[in-house]
């Protein structure tokens, strides 16, 4: 549905993106996520025609967007930044005028009002002056603005940002909700929202692409060896020695724990599975097993690390451009 290919946008000597390719398929959510100045407002801005690329190319619905941007923006919904709303207008007022800017044929806008309405569900709302209501339900209406047209593919850029926590997950379960009927790609800088949302995840950083995956694929690409977490009844220094000497163990790290359980990180090699004789271990020697189970690095770690290593190469690079 979205393919993005070798995109670079410079502002006079200021990269804002260099060579961002990727796509998303039909009826996906991909998360574009990146610390503030990575480039994500940019490159949304460019795949909804609102300016041009320095260079590279994308297509949305198999339109290309500099050749046909008249056909993309008609199949795109994008609700920017901050999207533009009138508080002196009422909901329904404000998504009519938006309907008329967007060129609906007229009997196409009461149906489009009907849906973004529901979808985004306004219904309470509908009749109130767009300045009254909360973050959350404003957001709604950008929401809304940008659903109007029924398009295929909804371009937000962080939707969720400012909202309290309970609007938070409003926002992201209305997001979900849309998924399938639209595809979806949505920018962010808050690591769980990328893996509470979307299947997909880009990760950005000053500009460059530094890993497409989704979250499983991210966690084990930057993963260095299997860890188990283990919890048992009764652990003393001869059971520590037990459980370091089963087959394939690397490592036992004694882990904080509760009073009456005793809990261990227990780590092996990169694709080395020593749950089984591991278990027997344990209950042979009656430790008492109470938990045992993989440990999946969480996004935050994963992002961290694929950032922080990002700087290397890059710094290294600019060393090169510079002495050529
Ligand atoms: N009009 C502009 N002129 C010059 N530089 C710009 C312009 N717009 C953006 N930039 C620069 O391009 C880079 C990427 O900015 P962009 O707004 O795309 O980042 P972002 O990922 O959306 O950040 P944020 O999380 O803060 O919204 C930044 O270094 C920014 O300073
Ligand atoms: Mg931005």
């Amino acid at each position: 549905m979205i393919a993005v290919k070798q995109l670079s946008k410079r502002y006079g000597p200021v990269v804002a993106i260099d060579d961002v390719s990727f796509t998303v398929d039909k009826g996906e959510i991909l998360a574009f996520l990146g610390p503030n100045g990575a480039g994500k407002t940019t490159t949304m801005r460019i795949l909804t025609c609102f300016m041009p690329a320095t260079s590279g190319t994308a297509t949305i619905a198999g339109f290309d967007i500099f050749e046909e941007p008249m056909a993309v923006k008609r199949r795109i919904g994008y609700l920017p930044e901050s999207p533009p709303l009138y508080p002196e207008m009422t909901v329904e007022e404000y998504l009519v005028f938006v309907a008329k800017i967007k060129g609906l044929p007229r009997a196409a806008i009461q149906p489009g009002l009907k849906g973004a309405i529901e979808k985004c569900g306004l219904g309470e709302v509908s009749r109130r002056l767009i300045g009254n209501l909360s973050k959350g339900y404003r957001q709604r209406v950008g929401l809304a603005q940008a659903l109007i047209h029924n398009p295929d593919v909804l371009i937000l850029d962080e939707p969720t940002v400012g909202l309290d926590p309970r609007q938070i997950i409003e926002i992201r379960e209305l997001i979900k909700g849309l998924a399938g009927d639209h595809t979806i790609i949505l920018s962010t800088h808050i690591l769980p929202e990328a893996t509470a949302v979307c299947q997909k995840v880009v990760i950005i950083s000053r500009g460059r692409i530094v890993a497409v995956d989704s979250q499983e694929k991210l966690s084990s690409r930057v993963r260095k060896s299997e860890k188990i977490s283990l919890r048992i009844r009764r652990g003393d220094a001869a059971s520590l020695e037990k459980i370091k000497a089963v087959a394939g163990v690397l490592q036992v790290s004694p882990q904080a724990s509760e009073e009456d359980e005793v809990a261990y990180i227990v780590e092996s090699n990169l694709g080395q599975d020593i749950r089984e004789h591991l278990s027997k271990t344990v209950v042979e020697h009656g430790m008492g097993l109470l938990e045992m189970k993989p440990l999946v690095l969480s996004l935050e770690e994963v992002f961290l690390q694929l950032t922080t290593e990002e700087k290397m190469p890059e710094s290294q690079q600019q060393t090169v451009k510079d002495a050529s």
